[in-house]
Parts: structure tokens; C-alpha cells; sequence
């Protein structure tokens, strides 16, 4: 039902302008009125890391500096002014890689093997053979067959090698960018060699536990074989004792070494640093964005600047620190702002301002589990519920959404219809002059009509909220009633008044002993109640069972659109292949430096 309805009024929309096209074209006339803008604008992407949406001035983030009513993100909240602000902006996923899978394809994680079924979420080193698949179209791909220029800055996460070290199958390069420059992971503690290693810790419980079964099955087949008890082949138990091994060594690797294996510098397929020097990658990566934008001022370009910000440890240069009132993290945030602030400059100076869509958001809310001591380094997520990592409380994907586009967006406007992070996907395809693939689901609605105005209502009725392969909640937007019903199925038990909601685990599971399940759902009324405090039942809100009936409904519906795919995150997927990772000496010796000769610039 839901899927028909949406198709459906896709296709009325795209025979609309069809019709309206050859109507014009016969009159020999194309104005502006049927094709929206008749020249490509040039796209700049922002996508900030964990940034909660109560950490934003514009979301209503005030604070009081010095006596002076003061705005944390100055940066931010003017493109809003000049913009169109998104309130419902949705991201797919409480977690980096298979968010950000979304953000690029424009559908559901689950669709293309990004979405986990086990409790490790992200891809966790540049040396697994998981990541996006070869086969999925990003809009980068598309904008580069339509003549753009395309180029990535900053945090990919979404893997490097299928098959060997030098394939690069799930690089930026083999998916749409012409240029990269930036993490191929992403930023850690262990970056920083500072004692909280956060990859380790994330890893321990499991990695000690799976040793452990292996090298008793291995130990077991072993005995049985040479005493002639069970026959097994000689084949199967070395391939087991390797894989033990490999698991040993990566589990141990985490705690040393994932500086040299993970925290890495790339430009385009050349690592320039390794490990990468922390301090000087804001400046480089501002140089490398404003640089791309100078290079292409006169042809139309795509330019995906992912920030490194502000994920702990929170690298923040001297001049941003202690500057705040909330600490290293409002450091941090200061610091992503005033990044903004020179991307944006770089756009007007070139004059480039009306013709570039500028598109701001977070990859999920902020993590509620980062701190040290008593300090605070996760982001805040204001009214909203949870954070990062948890699949369906507001605050782990309600994020900031701001849309810039003088002349042709209003400035000013707020919007707060149902959207997501994966509507970009359409919108800059079809402004492109491209088209979505017709061969595949494409989850994300064009975001343009809603944006100018033209329609009152977003093309999404329901989204699905998933902690890893696992659907934990549900929303409805109503449209006849204009209610927004939300069903949570699952709830990772966790506790929001303690300092560290699911601390201990890192970050809340999607199943198992760490999550609560809910038969009938819990269901809440957003609009009435935005954070999530007071759940309906049958007593208090007659509604109850027809809401959750069409909801449950629905699930069923967007099931039947799912279809198996290789799971990306697979344990073997998503184990540390010494054979894939990317190493600029001679393996295990990677060391390089390439960029310390460079002058200094921009800081
Ligand atoms: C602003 O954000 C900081 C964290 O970045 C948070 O501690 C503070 O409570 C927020 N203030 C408001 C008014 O939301
Ligand atoms: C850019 O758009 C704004 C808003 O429509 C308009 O006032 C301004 O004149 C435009 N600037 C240029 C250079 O076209
Ligand atoms: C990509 O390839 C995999 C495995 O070959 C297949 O299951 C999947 O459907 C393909 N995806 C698309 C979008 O074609």
C-alpha cells in the first residue's frame, strides 16, 4: 500500500513535468516555471560526525557568554536564516557507516548489506574486505555522468578493499568521486593514542569470547582427528585455526596498532600519512575544500565535505580551545562552525552563491556514552530522547537539516514535514539533470517541491527505524489528521538521567539482553509529545489499535520490498585482513608523512 502510493505519485509527478515539458517545448518556449532551474547548480554537502541537533544555535542551542546573549553556531544558523530549516530531518541509522551507506543511495541500509546483524555495527578497520558494494549507485556517480565535477573531503567509513590491497572496490574513487581527500575510516581515541581506546574496548567482550570458542573447536577437532574418534579433514581444521589466529591477532591489534591500520590519510588512492598527523587535518582539509571549489568555479561541481567533527577525541586546534562554555566538545563545535563559515566564504568568493545548493546535517544524533570523568564529550540532543547508536528514540536520528539556495529556496523557512537524510539522493539527482536507477528501491524523496513550497506535504508517509537488520520503531505521519504516530517494537534498555545511558557496552545494543521488547508497541504521539516521555495505551487514546494495526501493516508491506543481499558486516566481513590493508610501506612496516613538507596555510 505505502510503496504503491509513493511510486504512484512519483510517476504523476514526473508525467506532470513531462507533460508540461512537451507543451512548452512546442511553443518553442522553456521557462523557468517547468523546469525548475534551467542551469545545474553546483552542490556543496556538509555533514558534520555526531553532532547532536541540541548542539545547534538555530535548534536552539543559546547560551550566555560573558553577560552577552550569545549563539553557539553563528556559521549555521545564518545559512538557516538564508535557508530553508528542516525540523523532522531523519537519518536512517544511529550509526556512521550504515548511515552514511543511506545518505549516498538513498535507500534503507538493509538494502544494500550495510545494516548488521551482529553487535558491530560499523565497519571497524580500513583492513576488512566489508564496505559499500561495487554495485550500488551513489549520487556521485550519477552527477559525474551528468558532467559534474565530483570530489569527497574527509570521513568515508565505508570501506576500502574487497580482494587485495591495491582493489579499492569500496573506495570513494570506485563510487562516483573524482577526487578524494580525507579518513577512509573514521576518527577514534586511538587516533590519539590517549588511554581510552574505543575500539578495543567496543571489541573486547566478543573478540576474548569467539577466541576463546575457536580455539576450543580447533583444539576439539584436532584431538578427535588424531585419535581417530570423528574423522574431519585436515582442510577444515587448519582454515579454522587460521581464522582463530586472525582473530586473535586483530583483537590484539586494536589495542597497539589501530593507529598505524586505522587512523590513515588518503588523497585519492595514495596514503599521504600513516599514522595521520591530527593536528594539521582541519587546516588541510579546509585547503583541500576551498582549493576544489577554486579549481571548478567555472563547471558545475559536487562537493562532499564529510567533517572529521566532532566525534571524539575531539581534535580541536589551540585557537578554539577553552573557548566555550560547554568544554572541549563546545570547543569542538565552535571550531566545525567556524569551518562552515570558510566553506561558506569560499562559495561567495568565487560569486558561486546563487548557483550552489548547500546542504547541512549530522550523520545521527550525539553520542550520550562519550565522556571522560565528569566531562561531557558526546553531543547533546536537546528535547529528544537517547543518542547515538540507539535504533529508534529520537535523539539517536533526529538531526539538523538546513538547505541554502538563494533565489530560488525562501530564506527564512522552517519546515517541519517528515524527512531524511536520504532525500538528498533524489533531490540532487533530478536537479542534476540525472535520473534515480529504476532497477532498485530508492527510499528517499525529492526534497524540492517541499522545499520550495510548492507542496504542503513531503513524499514520505512511513519510515522505518532500524538499529542494525534489526526494526526497532516506526513513524506515521498521518497526513488527513497531520498527526506523527511513532511505534517503537524494540528499546535498547538504557538509563537517560545516568551520566552514560548504555555505559559499560560503548554503545546500546540492537538485540538481545540489552533491549526490551514491546508487544503492543510503544506508541507516542510526536507532535504532543516530542520527547518521547508518555506512552499511549488503549485507555488513553481511542486511535490506539487502528494506528498500530496500519502501522504493523505497513512493516508488512516494506518487508515485502526487502530482498537478501551479502551482508557487508558479516564477522568475516568485518575482521582485520592483514592481506587488505591499506599500507604505504612494505607490509607491516607503514609509516609515510608525505604532507609535513607542505607550507602551512588557512590556521
Ligand atoms: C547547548 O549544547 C551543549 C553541548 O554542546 C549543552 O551542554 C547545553 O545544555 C546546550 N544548551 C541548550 C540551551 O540547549
Ligand atoms: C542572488 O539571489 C538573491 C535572492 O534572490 C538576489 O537578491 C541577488 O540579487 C542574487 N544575486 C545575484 C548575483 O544574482
Ligand atoms: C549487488 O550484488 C549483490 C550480489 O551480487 C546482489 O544481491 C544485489 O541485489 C545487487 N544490488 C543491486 C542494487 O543490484
Amino acid at each position: 500500500m505505502y510503496l504503491f502510493y509513493t511510486k504512484g505519485s512519483h510517476e504523476v509527478y514526473q508525467r506532470k513535468q513531462w507533460i508540461c515539458l512537451k507543451f512548452w517545448l512546442i511553443l518553442g518556449l522553456l521557462p523557468r516555471t517547468c523546469v525548475s532551474n534551467p542551469s545545474k547548480p553546483n552542490f556543496l554537502l556538509i555533514l558534520a560526525d555526531d553532532l547532536g541537533i541540541g548542539d545547534v544555535g538555530c535548534y536552539g542551542n543559546d547560551t550566555i557568554r560573558d553577560g552577552i546573549f550569545f549563539f553557539r553556531t553563528p556559521n549555521i544558523d545564518g545559512l538557516a536564516k538564508e535557508g530553508v530549516r528542516l525540523t523532522q530531518h531523519i537519518a536512517a541509522a544511529a550509526v556512521c557507516t550504515p548511515s552514511r551507506a543511506a545518505f549516498l543511495t538513498g535507500r534503507y541500509p538493509i538494502r544494500s548489506g550495510m545494516a548488521s546483524s551482529t553487535q558491530r555495527r560499523i565497519l571497524f578497520w580500513n583492513g576488512c574486505s566489508g564496505g559499500l558494494p561495487p554495485n550500488e549507485t551513489t549520487f556521485a556517480r550519477i552527477l559525474r555522468q551528468q558532467g559534474y565535477s565530483t570530489a569527497l573531503i574527509g570521513k568515508w567509513h565505508m570501506g576500502v578493499n574487497c580482494k587485495s590491497r591495491h582493489d579499492h572496490c569500496h573506495h570513494p574513487l570506485n563510487h562516483g568521486f573524482d577526487y578524494f581527500y580525507g579518513m577512509p575510516f573514521t576518527l577514534l581515541n586511538e587516533c590519539q593514542g590517549i588511554d581510552d581506546p574505543e575500539l578495543a574496548k567496543s571489541l573486547q567482550d566478543t573478540y576474548w569470547l569467539y577466541t576463546q570458542m575457536i580455539i576450543l573447536a580447533v583444539l576439539t577437532l584436532l584431538i578427535g582427528k588424531l585419535t581417530n574418534l570423528f574423522s574431519v579433514k585436515w582442510k577444515i581444521v587448519i582454515c579454522l585455526a587460521i581464522c582463530g589466529l586472525l582473530y586473535f591477532i586483530s583483537w590484539f591489534s586494536s589495542y597497539g596498532l589501530t593507529k598505524y591500520w586505522n587512523c590513515i590519510l588518503m588523497r585519492n588512492h595514495d596514503i599521504t600519512e600513516q599514522p595521520m598527523n591530527l593536528e594539521k587535518t582541519t587546516s588541510n582539509m579546509l585547503k583541500e575544500a576551498v582549493s576544489f571549489i577554486e579549481r571548478n568555479k567555472h563547471r558545475p561541481f559536487l562537493l562532499f565535505v564529510s567533517l572529521l567533527h566532532v566525534h571524539t577525541p575531539l581534535i580541536t586546534t589551540e585557537k578554539f580551545q577553552g573557548r566555550s562554555r560547554h568544554g572541549l566538545y563546545g570547543d569542538n563545535v565552535e571550531e566545525m562552525d567556524w569551518m562552515v563559515g570558510r566553506l561558506l566564504d569560499g562559495i561567495d568568493k568565487e560569486g558561486l552563491k546563487n548557483s550552489t545548493f548547500i546542504y547541512f546535517a549530522s550523520d545521527h544524533g550525539g553520542s550520550l556514552e562519550a565522556h571522560r570523568g565528569n566531562a561531557q564529550l558526546g553531543g547533546w540532543n536537546g528535547i529528544y530522547k537517547g543518542g547515538k547508536g540507539m535504533g529508534g528514540w529520537e535523539g539517536g536520528i533526529r538531526v539538523p537539516g538546513i538547505v541554502r539556495w538563494p533565489g530560488v529556496l525562501p530564506a527564512g523557512a522552517v519546515i517541519h514535514e517528515l524527512t531524511s537524510l536520504m532525500d538528498i539522493f533524489p533531490t540532487v539527482v533530478h536537479l542534476a539533470g540525472g535520473e534515480v536507477p529504476q532497477d532498485r528501491v530508492i527510499d528517499g524523496r525529492t526534497l524540492l517541491p517541499l522545499l520550495r513550497g510548492t507542496v504542503q506535504h513531503s513524499g514520505h508517509e512511513f519510515m522505518f527505524h532500524y538499529c542494525g537488520a534489526f526494526l526497532h520503531a516506526v513513524r506515521w505521519h498521518q497526513k488527513d489528521s497531520g498527526t506523527v504516530w511513532k511505534a517503537h517494537y524494540t528499546t535498547p534498555v538504557f538509563q537517560p538521567e545516568a551520566s552514560g545511558a548504555c555505559f559499560g557496552r560503548g554503545i546500546c545494543p540492537c538485540f538481545g539482553d540489552g533491549v526490551t521488547h514491546h508487544d503492543p508497541p510503544l506508541l507516542f504521539d510526536l507532535l504532543k509529545d516530542p520527547s518521547e516521555a508518555n506512552p499511549l495505551s488503549a485507555d488513553t487514546e481511542p486511535l490506539f489499535d487502528v494506528v498500530t494495526r496500519r502501522i504493523g501493516e505497513a512493516v508488512e508491506e516494506h518487508r515485502k520490498t526487502l530482498t537478501p543481499v551479502p551482508q557487508q558486516l558479516s564477522p568475516y566481513n568485518n575482521i582485520w585482513k592483514p592481506w587488505l590493508q591499506p599500507c604505504c610501506g612494505t607490509f607491516p612496516f607503514c609509516w609515510c608523512d608525505e604532507e609535513s613538507n607542505k607550507a602551512d596555510g588557512i590556521l
